[in-house]
């Protein structure tokens, strides 16, 4: 049984499904060491190897979903701009976008079907960024600048659209193939909208997530995930989103009367505390959340720096709390 679809849809699930943003990556001893062997993008683009890494975190953890390993800035190598993994970090260069070539993509097809084989009680996970992300990316050559998007945004309003445009076609494209081949939920990666104040969120990205949800609807489930949530919270429901996805920087008991699923939100901080402490903080979110459709999830990702036995006990708090009343 697939818990996290299951709770989604709107059955009752005896316990609170969990897992994490980033939940295949440094952190993970079994990851460094793989690492050490090849390159990110070769990690990434090697389908045996990428599934192999997706579902590392799976066996060790024990956690409800695998999510496809790849990332975000991957589909813009097939829209005309090249991307770099370093130990700086991603760097993006040029800026004239075109749509995506999916042969270019198709990669990503057959490691949804290699993982669509191995999981078939555990809900698998396709995604992408959000057009305003993506973006935001592209114009900071890697790393986001909050400035010069903005500047962009307000003073090449109708070029920018435009390109927002050809982002949002493109990862409708890329979401399909997803889809297509074995996905049962997909999720968007917005982390940066929440650098825009709510009046520009509704203008620059609602439209695009929108757009970018409605063809998945009735088909496949959706979560859209913004670091800094907050304050759009009364109006993010527009995106038709059924899951959203939020950061820690939100009392979760905030969501506790939204129809949609909610999905987070601990302190990814929190997980390099001691064990007392990671069970209070969980402990307070799904108390929170009780008889509430909640996927248990980090606010946003798992630090490098995190002990992966921390993990492994939250996971375990998550999985036993009810049954410990
Ligand atoms: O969640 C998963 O386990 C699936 C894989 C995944 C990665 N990136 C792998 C990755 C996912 C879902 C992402 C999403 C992603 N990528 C986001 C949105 C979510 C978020 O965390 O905000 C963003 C903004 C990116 C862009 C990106 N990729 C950055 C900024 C970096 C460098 C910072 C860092 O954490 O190293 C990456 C590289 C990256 N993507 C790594 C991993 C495992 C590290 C690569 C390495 O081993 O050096």
């Amino acid at each position: 049984m697939k818990a996290i679809i299951e709770l989604v849809k709107g059955k009752n699930i005896s316990y609170t499904p969990v897992w994490f943003m980033r939940q295949a990556g440094r952190y993970l001893s079994s990851y460094r060491r793989i690492r050490k062997r090849y390159t990110f993008l070769e990690m990434c683009e090697t389908p045996e190897l990428a599934a192999e890494i997706t579902l590392q975190p799976v066996r060790k953890l024990n956690v409800d979903a695998a999510i496809i390993f790849s990332d975000i800035l991957l589909p813009l190598r097939a829209m005309g701009l090249k991307v770099y993994f370093t130990e700086k970090g991603p760097f993006v260069f040029g800026d004239e976008i075109h749509s995506i070539d999916m042969e270019k993509m198709l990669f990503t097809g057959k490691i949804m079907r290699i993982l669509k084989k191995e999981l078939t009680d555990k809900t698998l996970i396709g995604f992408c960024g959000a057009p305003f992300t993506l973006m935001s990316y592209i114009i900071g050559k890697g790393r986001p600048d909050e400035n010069r998007t903005k500047y962009l945004m307000y003073n090449r309003k109708e070029d920018f659209k435009n390109r927002l445009n050809t982002i949002t076609d493109s990862m409708i494209e890329y979401l399909k193939l997803q889809m297509e081949s074995g996905a049962d939920m997909l999720q968007i990666f917005d982390t940066q909208a929440g650098i825009l104040s709510p009046c520009d969120w509704k203008e620059f990205a609602l439209p695009f997530v929108k757009k970018l949800i409605t063809p998945f609807k009735g088909k496949t489930p959706t979560s859209y995930y913004v670091n800094g949530m907050s304050g759009i919270l009364n109006i993010v429901e527009e995106t038709g989103a059924d899951i959203l996805s939020i950061d820690w920087r939100i009392d979760i008991k905030n969501c506790k009367n939204s129809n949609k699923t909610v999905q987070g939100n601990l302190d990814p901080s929190a997980l390099l505390a001691e064990k007392t402490i990671i069970e209070e903080k969980a402990t307070y979110i799904m108390k929170m959340m009780e008889g509430k459709r909640h996927i248990f999830n980090s606010g946003g990702g798992i630090l490098p720096q995190t002990d992966e036995d921390k993990v492994k006990f939250l996971v375990d708090v998550v999985h036993e709390w009810k049954k410990e009343l």
